[in-house]
């Protein structure tokens, strides 16, 4: 069982036991390292226009800037092995606010709170004797989480997509619409490839160069926007909406809220690649749930921020 920390100490803690796991790159995020940022314009199809004061999703079509991500902290990674990617989208909104829905290409979390993810973090740590992880540690953190066992599962085995346009990306957590009649509803969001779901096949990918899905987008881009369309799920009562391990039913009201159509790369990578994309900047007509990881998330993510930005 992991001892409770206090917020801000748990999420330097956290950060320090992925630096301790993974190692350190100066500069770049503790998590989702390597990427490429791009221009975007979302359009929204009107039909959450009753669902939420949200600008973006009931409004005029707005810019956006995307990052795809590789979820790991070695920057240096070659495209072609499997990991979890990232879609981080900042909407840049009328009156000149943003807001961010970060999401990656897994549909639920390996942990319920932030002290479950330090204790599997803690659970994979190598055996001095041995260098390697003791899976018998690890597989006592999942014996005691077993909501964590479908992500961890799905994470450990999942298929490399063949393009960053060709896979869906979550949002996992829930988070609340506010209507303008007072009304409120938690959804989730995913954003669903237009160009369908394409992943590498056994022995795919070995002639790959180290940076593929950068110059596959590309080589699409040239050819038109790479687009998703924005799907949000509605909850019935009782569907939970604090733990990010946990999926609602399949058959739930969902609703096509509009497309990102991603243009061409930013001209100032260097600048959107140092900005935070924080699933916590929220803006009205949108609200978080109750969801823990949600919740300690932005605090994390400032830690990684104030280390990449000091290159330690
Ligand atoms: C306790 C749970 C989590 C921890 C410790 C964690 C840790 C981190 C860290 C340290 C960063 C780098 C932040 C920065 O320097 O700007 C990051 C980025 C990211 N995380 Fe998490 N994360 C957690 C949960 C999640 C969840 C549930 C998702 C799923 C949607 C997620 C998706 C991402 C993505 C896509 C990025 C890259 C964002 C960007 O492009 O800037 N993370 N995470």
């Amino acid at each position: 069982m992991t001892t409770e920390l206090p917020a801000s100490q748990l999420s330097v803690s956290i950060v320090d036991e992925i630096e301790q796991l993974k190692g350190t790159f100066p500069g770049y995020r503790r998590a989702h390292a390597r990427c490429v940022c791009y221009d975007a314009t979302f359009v929204p199809s009107g039909v959450a226009a009753d669902l939420t004061t949200a600008a973006h999703p009931r409004g005029e079509p707005v810019r956006a800037t995307v990052r795809f991500s590789h979820t790991d902290t070695n920057p240096h990674l070659p495209d072609a092995g499997p990991a979890v990617r990232g879609l981080a989208v900042k909407f840049h909104l009328p009156g000149g606010t943003n807001t961010d829905l970060v999401a990656v290409n897994l549909d639920r979390f390996i942990a319920a709170t932030p002290e479950d993810f330090l204790g599997l973090l803690r659970s994979a740590e190598p055996d001095p004797a041995t260098g390697q992880p003791d899976l018998a540690k690890v597989q006592a953190h999942v014996g005691a989480h077993p909501s964590a066992g479908p992500a961890l599962f799905t994470a450990a085995q999942i298929p490399t997509p063949v393009s960053y346009g060709t896979t869906t990306y979550w949002a996992i957590h829930a988070f609340l619409w506010r209507a303008g009649d007072g009304a409120v509803r938690p959804v989730r969001c995913r954003w669903v490839p237009e160009a369908g779901e394409h992943v590498l096949g056994a022995g795919e990918g070995a002639d790959w160069p180290a940076e593929h899905l950068t110059d596959e987008l590309a080589t699409r881009l040239a050819r038109g926007p790479v687009e998703f369309s924005l799907k949000v799920q509605l909850a019935e009562p009782g569907d939970p909406t604090d733990d990010a391990t946990l999926v609602w039913p399949a058959d739930r009201t969902e609703i096509t809220a509009g497309r990102l159509a991603v243009t061409g790369e930013v001209t100032d990578q260097e600048h959107w690649d140092s900005q935070v994309f924080d699933p916590t900047l929220l803006t009205e007509g949108i609200e978080l749930s109750g969801d823990p990881i949600l919740a300690a998330r932005s605090a994390i993510y400032a830690v990684s921020y104030n280390r990449r930005s000091h290159q330690r």
